[in-house]
């Protein structure tokens, strides 16, 4: 097991190129189980998730290859199971579902388990596939689905926590090609689940209304093969943003899209960060006077519960109180009692956080225990004074590409030890 060994202090400079979205790469590699044609899908990040979902495409019979950032499928015939062995690493290898109902009329996935940062249901991707027609169970750890023919319906995705962007993409993709009209109310508006309905579109789906709450299907017989570039991370480039704020540094992060980023901009221009766009880049300077703000975290366009955690290392050593409110994963705060051995001041009053500034952190070792409390502890030991030992960073390498390199190219001192 890796970790990541950090000397803070450095203030950040240079060019960062923001990688694909992983968020949006998994769901578009599985939708290519949707054809026997060839698909390709360009940049996407060399992560352990994205090697993951590649690796799930072949065992489900897929020729599927992963390289240069370019992933090519052809899944001429498959196999509609996918048990434990085989997805029990990762939650979102249940996007093979909506896929595989849609293409052959029935599914056997197994249910994707716990997740530290809270309970992570799936009641809502069933709802959406019951309501296409199919007969939906769950037996000895499996989801069974089953249908004649999947027919449109309206499907309302919301949930106690608002809209799903796994669930929207899980059953429009199954509903691609169910028969007549759907219409999935509540729908996820997260720019990843654009990113899914224009790559299905190629693919010669009629998906209209995606980006709103609204999506309308239209069910087509069959798609075709495709090609499609991945968007940008926009968790990846607020985590530079962070790192570039945090370090008073000041970076250009190479095709950020600022669009998708409005409510993370917002909040650091109110806590003083200069935000800037520039062409296809964004550019964060950390010079200002920092000003502590109240986050609450929300579905798209909210500020994104992946980029809390960063958000929170940032006001952890921002004079004044912030409050930091998780409103999606209400137990998602894993990061504060580590960040808390580094001498962060943060409490916890149920889903909020209250955050009292503090003048310095001090290096310590420290344990990551999700992909973003992991990054979160990266940002901190960017500005401890002394010597960070992120432990497992595993955690990590399962959503950001080479961060340590681009860290380091950005004059981090930052250094990888295998274990
Ligand atoms: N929910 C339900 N029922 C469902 C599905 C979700 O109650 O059937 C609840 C969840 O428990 C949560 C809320 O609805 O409270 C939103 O969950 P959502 O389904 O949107 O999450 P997800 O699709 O499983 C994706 C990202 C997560 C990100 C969330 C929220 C992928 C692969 N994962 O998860 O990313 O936090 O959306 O934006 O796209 C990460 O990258 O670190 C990560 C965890």
């Amino acid at each position: 097991m890796d970790r990541f060994v950090i000397n803070g202090g450095v203030a950040l400079k240079g060019e960062v190129a923001i990688s694909g979205s992983k968020n949006a790469a998994l769901p578009l590699i599985a939708a290519t189980l949707l054809t026997a044609e060839r698909c390709v899908i360009h940049g996407v990040p060399n992560l352990s998730d994205t090697r993951y979902m590649a690796a799930i495409l072949q065992e489900l019979g897929a020729e599927a290859k992963f390289e240069d950032g370019t992933v090519t499928v052809e899944a001429k015939r498959i196999k509609t199971v996918a048990d434990y062995d085989v997805v029990r690493k990762m939650r979102a290898s249940f996007c093979v579902f909506g896929p595989l109902l849609g293409r052959h009329c029935k599914a056997k996935v197994s249910v994707p388990g716990g997740c530290v940062i809270g309970p992570r249901p799936i009641d809502m991707h069933i709802k959406g596939f019951r309501a296409l027609g199919a007969e939906v169970d769950i037996q000895k750890g499996l989801v069974i689905a089953n249908a004649k023919e999947l027919v449109g319906n309206t499907i309302f995705l919301g949930g106690r926590f608002g809209s799903t962007v796994t669930g929207t993409a899980n059953v429009m993709m199954a509903a691609v090609l169910a028969k007549g009209t759907t219409v999935i109310e509540c729908a996820a508006c997260e720019p990843e689940v654009v990113d899914v309905a224009e790559f299905l579109n190629k693919m010669g789906a009629q998906i209209h209304g995606a980006g709103s709450p609204t999506l309308t299907i239209h069910g087509v017989e069959q798609l075709h093969g495709a090609e499609h570039t991945v968007i940008a991370d926009r968790i990846e480039a607020a985590t530079f943003m962070t790192a570039a704020a945090i370090t008073n540094g000041d970076v250009r992060l190479k095709g950020a899209r600022a669009e998708h980023l409005g409510a993370v901009i917002d909040k650091f221009r109110e806590s003083g960060i200069r935000v800037e766009r520039s062409g296809p880049d964004m550019v964060v300077k950390g010079d200002g006077v920092r000003k502590p703000a109240d986050v609450v975290t929300m579905p798209y366009p909210g500020f994104p519960t992946d980029v809390q955690a960063q958000f929170m290392t940032l006001m952890a050593v921002t004079p004044g109180i912030s409050v930091i409110t998780e409103k999606i994963y209400p137990e998602r705060f894993m990061h504060v009692a580590e960040l808390g051995r580094l001498g962060a001041d943060i409490s916890l009053e149920g889903a909020s956080a209250i955050v009292k500034g503090v003048a310095r952190l001090s290096g310590a070792p420290i344990m990551a225990s999700d992909l973003r409390a992991s990054a979160a502890l990266v940002l901190a030991g960017l500005v401890a004074q002394g010597k960070t030992k992120v432990n497992r960073v595993y955690h990590i390498d399962r959503g950001y590409e080479k961060i340590d390199d681009k860290l380091r190219a950005l004059g981090a001192r930052i250094e990888r030890q295998k274990q």
